[in-house]
């Protein structure tokens, strides 16, 4: 191999977690290839953590406790894997201030602050590159950044979060519980400190946020995006959608809505839903993320990979890091993010969408009768109906066409107070059908 005589690029790598320890890792074994994809050795001149004497096997004196002090040196690029808001949001500010190259997985801070940081990016000329921030290993927002900017996406329907789908396979599979299958993610480093970033959706509401901002050219932040976690859903449910041959995924969805004046506009939401078991998304198991995008002259394309976990992630960190490199050797910048259609957000309660519901209810005439005045009462159409008599009660199935967010929740509403309806066992969107 042709040795490499550039001056080296110094790097801050701000923490030493799950994946900052996979960074430093790659970043060791791999030093002389990627000195040479580079065109220059990559030089790791400090890491930033919190408790210097918890990371055996790295070098001591290249640990810190002084994150500001290391951002401030001599060096040509940052990365953070600190994860949360500050102190990341102040250093990076900081580091692109100055004309550093940025490099973060960090999504909470994105979805959060995005706007701050690409303005601050674009004033210095510094790159800001993000790609392990949504779905870990996959190659994804580069595609949706650069390969797809021809093009006009009109859907991109993905699991991103890698900690909710491993709960949500397991009990599928197994019904194993909810705890212990939450413990298990943790273990394997794909929950986030907070775990309940994962379980309640804000993770995936911020990877939505990031996602729908590159896809839709508009500036989309988490207070945007309406959000379920998985909390809420029961082993009943998970059988319900057994019976129907679907299969329950938490989602994260970015919808381009053409209003009835052709103007456009966003709708963003993470929550839980029922997919038929035919969908592309439905045999996304473990800990694996996909996103299926959908636009108008590339058709449906399906991006499939590991989506949490230290090695994937730095995988991503890493491409990262030889590209803003390989920018600073042969001189050149990322393309800008773009957010020229500033389309507006959608309400939730505007957003069509459809529900599973399943009811016990007495069994006796006219009770359907009442049931399906409720609906059409909300303007709701059904699509399906299943009942199971018992002794003295039935099981109520109805699946309904879509109709708005706020209408749907109204009829169940309506429908949970009726004298005949003993109880409401499980209420679910459904995707990925026809409407
Ligand atoms: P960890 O909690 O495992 O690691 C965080 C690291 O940051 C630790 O080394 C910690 O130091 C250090 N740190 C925390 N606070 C400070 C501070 N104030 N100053 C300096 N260092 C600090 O997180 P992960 O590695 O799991 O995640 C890092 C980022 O990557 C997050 O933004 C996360 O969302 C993102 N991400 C994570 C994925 C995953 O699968 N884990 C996947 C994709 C993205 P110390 O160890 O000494 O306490
Ligand atoms: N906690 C996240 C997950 C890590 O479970 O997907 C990847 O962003």
């Amino acid at each position: 191999m042709k040795p490499v005589e550039a001056r080296p690029v110094r790097v801050a790598l701000l923490g030493c977690g799950t994946v900052g320890a996979q960074v430093v890792r790659l970043l060791t074994e791999q030093a002389v290839d990627l000195a040479a994809r580079v065109g220059a050795p990559i030089e790791l001149a400090g890491i930033a953590v919190r408790r210097p004497n918890k990371h055996p096997g790295i070098p001591a004196e290249l640990l810190t406790t002084d994150a500001a002090a290391l951002v401030a040196s001599d060096v040509d690029v940052v990365v953070e894997v600190i994860g949360g808001i500050e102190p990341a949001r102040t250093l990076l500010g900081a580091a692109l201030a100055a004309g550093k190259s940025v490099v973060t997985a960090n999504k909470a801070l994105l979805a959060e602050y995005g706007a701050e940081l690409f303005t601050a990016a674009d004033a210095s000329g510094a790159d800001l590159y993000f790609e392990a921030s949504v779905a870990g290993a996959i190659p994804l927002l580069r595609p949706l950044r650069e390969s797809l900017v021809g093009d006009r996406i009109t859907r991109v329907t993905g699991i991103v979060n890698g900690t909710t789908n491993f709960i949500l396979s397991a009990m599928a599979a197994t019904g194993a519980g909810y705890r212990e299958t939450l413990d298990e993610a943790s273990r394997l480093g794909y929950a986030e400190a907070d775990p309940t970033a994962d379980v309640d959706g804000f993770d995936a509401a911020s990877k939505a946020a990031i996602l729908a901002s590159l896809a839709f050219h508009s500036r989309v932040s988490a207070a945007d995006v309406h959000r379920e976690g998985i909390a809420a859903v029961s082993a009943a449910d998970i059988t319900a959608a057994k019976l129907l041959g679907r299969t329950v995924k938490l989602l994260a969805i970015c919808e381009r809505v053409t209003e009835r004046d052709g103007s456009e506009s966003v709708a963003v939401r993470v929550h839980p839903a029922m997919i038929p078991l035919s969908h592309p998304l439905a045999s996304v198991g473990d800990a694996f993320n996909a996103v299926f995008v959908e636009a108008d002259a590339a058709g449906q394309l399906m991006f499939y990979g590991r989506g949490a976990g230290g090695a994937p992630t730095a995988s991503a960190v890493l491409g990262d890091l030889v590209a803003v490199a390989r920018n600073r050797v042969i001189g050149g910048r990322a393309p800008r993010e773009s957010a020229y259609a500033a389309l507006p957000v959608r309400p939730m309660g505007q957003t069509p969408t459809r529900y599973h519901i399943s009811l016990d209810v007495a069994d006796r005439a006219g009770v359907l009768a009442q049931v399906a005045a409720v609906f059409a009462e909300h303007d709701v159409s059904i699509a399906a109906v299943r009942q199971e008599g018992r002794s003295v009660d039935a099981s109520l199935v109805i699946v309904t066409h879509a109709a708005s967010d706020a209408a749907l929740r109204s009829t169940v509403d309506k429908v949970a107070g009726l004298p005949v309806v003993r109880k409401v066992v499980s209420v679910m969107r459904v995707e990925g059908e026809a409407p």
